[in-house]
């Protein structure tokens, strides 16, 4: 007998549309056919879309920020968010801090998020300090412990790499076969610029945009393809944000590179003139994150790129810091200037459903690939396919339930995080995850959290489909 049966189901995935029924047991899917017999749970899907559940590649919980400054968001909040906006599979970083062994970092992050999460998790790393020690002990164990994937900084005064060090990293991410994530802005030139603003008196959050304009990143993005083709490692350059940099990647992809690409419902959604408030006052501060969203023929290009696959994730880069809060964006010194304004924007519950309101419902993208990019190229690239990201026999029964004719307004008061705003308040959407299913259990329910913190379970991934394997 089937402990649950999901009856008069339209499924889809990454490849197919089709109809038919699931039977789960022990958290896994064990048939999928016309008729799976019976079951002691009954699931009716009639009118509703069947999807693998999200997997959300790209979250920040409970990070150490330094400065005073406190995330939104630990693993309880952050995953509980996750749950009511279709995902199950959360992949935050564990920061390694400048003179801390990645070993020890990896360990407190476990601590902090024991017995807290909704959803399954898994962390890559942060690499900040690539001492010898970390580069020819510390990652070769951990990615043989199953931390697969590892992001590298270009800017942020506390986390830059480097060229030398870039490529160090990228030499290990060859031997080791780790996926490496690059956060492509230019340092320099962001300093450059943000002192220069600062000496014209342009301090408003809406400088933050102005410093760091699209060239730098596209300079970066160029600089991090080349050395990854020295190295001849692959890379995921993660939330790219406009045309510029995107023609980078779409120049790597034609030559046959192995590069990998992310972007943010942040570049869909949201403008540089988002950042200017009401009146450039600090309201502007809620959009404030790196690379900042820039204009409306960015987003053009955006969709051009995740319907022609320059991009292969839709992630949220989830980074909340709480408005009103003088340990968030609020912090000593933000309305003094843009540059001690905490980067970053929560977005873990509503990635999926703009990308689905914004793009399946308005016809940009078909949901198949909807599903690619939120779920089976994140669990391709990072080592956890076809466990996670499809519907398949042998696959866990993780799933999410979408009404596609449901039409909501994104608001504060519908999300279940521990930030206190949501840049995307008063959007209208088509298209709602109405159930998320993790490993066969309800977790949530018509806008109810219905699992249990705990319920979700670390993974140890295996190496990236990027490496051929
Ligand atoms: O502004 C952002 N995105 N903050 C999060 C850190 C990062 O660079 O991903
Ligand atoms: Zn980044
Ligand atoms: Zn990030």
């Amino acid at each position: 007998m089937l402990d649950t049966a999901i009856r008069n189901a339209e499924i889809v995935t990454a490849a197919d549309r089709y109809r038919a029924e699931i039977g789960i047991r022990d958290g896994r899917i064990v048939i999928i056919a016309e008729d799976v017999g019976p079951a002691h749970e009954e699931i009716d899907a009639t009118g509703l879309l069947v999807l693998p559940g999200g997997i959300d590649a790209h979250v920040h919980l409970e990070q150490p920020q330094g400065g005073g400054v406190v995330m939104a968001d630990g693993f309880e909040s952050g995953t509980r968010s996750a749950a009511a906006g279709g995902t199950t599979t959360v992949m935050p970083f564990a920061l390694q801090q400048r003179g801390q062994s990645l070993r020890e970092a990896v360990t407190a992050y476990h601590k902090a998020a024991e017995g807290k999460c909704h959803t399954d998790i898994s962390f890559h790393l942060i690499i900040t300090d690539p001492t010898p020690q970390v580069l020819g002990q510390e990652l070769p164990a951990l990615v043989k412990d199953g931390y697969t994937s590892f992001k590298v900084f270009m800017t942020y005064d506390d986390m830059v790499l480097n060229d030398a060090q870039l490529l160090d990293v990228f030499d290990v991410a060859r031997r080791e076969k780790a996926m490496v994530m690059v956060h492509a802005e230019g340092y320099d030139a962001i300093k450059y610029m943000a002192k220069r603003l600062e000496e014209a008196g342009k301090t408003a959050p809406y400088y933050h945009a102005e410093s760091r304009p699209q060239s730098v990143e596209r300079e970066a993005t160029h600089r991090a393809i080349s050395h990854a083709e020295l190295s001849d490692v692959p890379i995921t350059i993660v939330h790219v944000s406009g045309r510029d940099p995107m023609e980078q990647i779409q120049w790597a992809k034609k030559r046959g590179m192995n590069v990998w690409a992310e972007t943010c419902p942040q570049y869909i959604a949201l403008v540089a003139d988002d950042l200017k408030g009401l009146n450039m006052d600090f309201e502007g501060a809620k959009y404030v994150c790196s690379p900042p969203p820039r204009d409306l023929d960015s987003q053009k290009a955006i969709w051009e790129g995740l319907r022609d696959g320059t991009f292969d994730l839709f992630s949220s880069d989830h980074c909340p810091f709480r408005f009103e809060d003088a340990k968030g964006k609020d912090v000593a010194g933000a309305r003094t200037s843009f540059r001690w304004v905490p980067n970053g924007i929560p977005g873990i519950e509503a990635r999926l459903p703009i990308l689905f309101s914004e793009g399946v419902s308005k016809g940009r993208i078909p949901i198949e690939r909807f599903v690619a990019l939120t779920s089976t190229n994140p669990a391709k690239l990072f080592g956890m396919y076809p466990r996670k990201g499809t519907i398949a026999v042998g696959s866990d029964a993780d799933l999410t339930f979408w009404d596609p004719e449901r039409e909501v307004t994104m608001s504060q008061s519908l999300h279940h995080h521990d930030c206190d705003y949501t840049p995307y308040e008063g959007m209208a959407i088509k298209g709602w995850p109405v159930r998320t299913i993790l490993r066969g259990s309800t977790i949530f329910l018509d806008g109810e959290i219905t699992g249990t913190p705990g319920q979700g379970a670390y993974l140890e991934r295996g190496t990236s489909q990027a490496f051929g394997v």
